[in-house]
């Protein structure tokens, strides 16, 4: 399974690569408005800086809403960066996209999806990936976790190599019952990926190593 951290913040994602764990970054306007990039330039300069800090892919957000303006705009995205994949939403023009970018060999991801069709109509269009947001399910009181499970039986039922980025994750058992399910990537903030080295079991062996070895040193 995949790590990707789910953030803008440069110091987060400095910090999941230096564990060695990290495999991307997923951005989206609203996580570049929380660290306080605004203007077309500062944030075009600022997937750059987060892509020489990480060695995978780095998902950037388009904000057009029509195919022409998706194009423009995806286009100067994959220009900035070879680890860019371009970042559409969930719409018709935004399938639209994706398919002119996967026949270009250029990587997408499908976002803000809701339903096992739209993930049918993400891998039927070419997506790299597809991101069901778990979380924001949840909220509405609709399995998230279900979602994950079924898109993964439509994948491998017609051999899809589309690959399911769960996202909208927001604690270390999303990332868990993620991995059980079978996606293939998660995306989370830093928090869902740190929290997994959680155990009272290994502070309290790891207290009584050190006391033991003091004992005999
Ligand atoms: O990857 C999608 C993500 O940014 C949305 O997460 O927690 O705002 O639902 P959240």
């Amino acid at each position: 399974m995949k790590f990707f951290i789910d953030t803008a913040n440069l110091e987060q994602i400095k910090e999941a690569q230096d564990m060695g764990i990290l495999d991307g970054v997923t951005t989206n306007p609203s996580l570049m408005a929380k660290e306080g990039i605004t203007g077309t330039n500062n944030i075009l300069k600022h997937y750059v800086d987060i892509c020489n800090l990480v060695d995978g892919d780095v998902s950037a957000e388009v904000i057009a809403t029509d195919f022409e303006g998706m194009v423009k705009e995806g286009e100067a995205l994959a220009d900035l960066h070879d680890q860019i994949v371009v970042k559409l939403p969930m719409i018709k023009d935004g399938v639209k996209a994706c398919k002119y970018f996967s026949d270009k060999g250029i990587k997408t991801n499908m976002t803000l999806v809701f339903s096992p069709g739209q993930a049918l109509l993400a891998a039927k269009a070419g997506a790299t990936y597809v991101s069901p947001f778990i979380g924001r399910l949840d909220d509405i009181s609709t399995d998230g976790l279900n979602l994950i499970a079924e898109i993964r039986m439509i994948y491998d039922n017609y051999g899809f190599d589309t690959e399911i980025l769960a996202a909208s994750v927001r604690h270390t058992m999303h990332v868990i019952d993620c991995a059980k399910l079978g996606a293939d990537v998660m995306t989370g903030p830093l928090s869902s990926i740190t929290g997994l080295l959680n155990h009272p079991l290994t502070d309290i062996g790891l207290e009584k190593f050190l006391a033991d070895y003091k004992k005999g040193n």
